[in-house]
Order: structure tokens, then sequence, then C-alpha cells
């Protein structure tokens, strides 16, 4: 691999500013000052120094979070004078980040991590991941929903359709459901449905992909197994 690649690869700055850093002599390889920008190396057997430092790979972190509502989805210590979700992610040694975000008042599954690519992957609806949500609404319910739902809707920014839907109950006035969307955008779920005139009473994010919620409780959070993570990286084509 090529030393400047690595480098980026090992989070010390991006592949241009690597160079630099390289024609400065501040990296090493097996005790070597390097002056050459292309230069290869072996990431199994040499040791990489930047300013006498050894660099290695960040370690990469996948895990998810049941995200219990009236939390902000930040990772700061608070945010609008309201509590993040920082507070549920104790115990984690490397800095991961949300995949998209939930609102204040929104639950569920909340994916973190440190893998940009897959993060972007996951995110960008090219790649028609889907993001299931289970929805209670109050407003007056149409008679074929399902379909009228089906159908999609232009809102302000584009034309938004769902993947699916399906009506869990229903009675005049009230109705939940499961609905998902592989696009990403800001208060998709609430305002597509505010173009039906139905407020959104609850809203909880079951599934992304082939990831799901599950039994993990209010406010835990747990690594990805191997299954799940080889799952969304083959279906991101990464
Ligand atoms: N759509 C919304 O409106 N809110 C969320 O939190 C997630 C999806």
């Amino acid at each position: 691999m090529r030393l400047n690649k690595y480098l980026s690869k090992c989070g010390v700055t991006s592949r241009r500013k690597a160079d630099i850093l390289i024609e400065e002599g501040r990296i090493s390889i097996n005790g070597e000052p390097v002056k050459e920008v292309g230069v290869t190396i072996d990431e199994d057997k040499d040791i990489v120094t930047f300013d006498g430092k050894k660099v290695a790979p960040e370690q990469k972190r996948y895990l998810i979070l049941n995200k219990p509502k009236l939390f902000i989805t930040s990772l700061s210590d608070i945010e609008d004078g309201k509590p993040t979700i920082k507070q549920f992610l104790s115990g984690i040694d490397v800095r991961v980040y949300p995949v998209g975000r939930l609102d204040y008042d929104s639950e569920g599954l909340l994916l973190l991590t440190n893998d940009g690519e897959l993060a972007n992957r996951i995110h960008h609806p090219s790649y028609e991941v889907k993001k299931l949500y289970f929805v209670v609404l109050s407003g007056k319910v149409p008679k074929a929903f399902d379909m009228e739902l089906l159908e999609g809707k232009k809102l302000e920014d584009g034309f938004v359709k769902p993947d699916s839907v399906k009506i869990l109950g229903k009675s005049e006035y009230n109705c939940t459901l499961n609905i998902s969307f592989h696009e990403g955008k800001k208060h998709l779920v609430k305002r597509y449905l505010a173009a039906f005139d139905l407020k959104v009473l609850k809203l909880k994010r079951l599934i992304i992909g082939n990831i799901a919620l599950g039994k993990l409780e209010k406010g835990k959070w747990r690594d990805l197994t191997k299954n799940e993570l080889d799952g969304i990286k083959k279906l991101t084509g990464l």
C-alpha cells in the first residue's frame, strides 16, 4: 500500500497532506526517514512512525444504541439545553459517530461507527439501505390508506415514496403502521405523513438494512455481531 494511503487510513491526515509530511521528512519506515512520495509499505511488516510516534490503522467500531425519546442525537454533553445520547455511550474506547439522526422525540435504532465509508453508504439513497419505522399516528385515516401511502408524495425537497407500508391497526382517527424508506432526509417520516394531514405521536426506528433493534433495552448499546457487519457491508457493496 502507498505510504500516503496508509497514513490517511491511520487517521494521521489526508493523502495529499501526507505527501507533504513525507517531503518534510517527518515520516519514517522501520526507523529510516523517507522523503520519497509514492513509496509503498507492507502493512503487516513495516513500522511507520510520524515525528517518532508509531502510527496504526484506527480500529473500526460498529455499534447500535436503543435511543430513548427526549434525547438529542449529538455527542456534545448537552445541546440546546437538552440531554444528548452521549451519556449512554460510556465504555467505548474509540470515537464513534451516529449514522443519520433520530429526532429528539423519536426513539429506537441508532447505528454508530467510525467507519466513514460505511456510514456514507448507509445514509446515501443510492445504496437503497432501508430503514423501517414503527409509527403511531393521529388524524383522519383514509380508507385504502396503505395504497395511498405507497404512491408517494411531493414534499418541498422532492418526491418521496416509501419502500413498504404495513398497517398494523386502524380506527377512524388513529393508526399504527410500519413504514420504510431508503432516504435519509431530515424529519422524513413526519413530513411525509404530515403531507397526508396526519400527525406522528410516536416514531421508533426498528431496522436499518439487515440490522434489527431486537430486544436491546432503552439507553443500552451493543457491538454489531459479525453476521450483522458482514451483512450490512454486503448490502452496501463494501
Ligand atoms: N423521520 C423523522 O421524521 N424523524 C426521525 O427521527 C427519523 C425519521
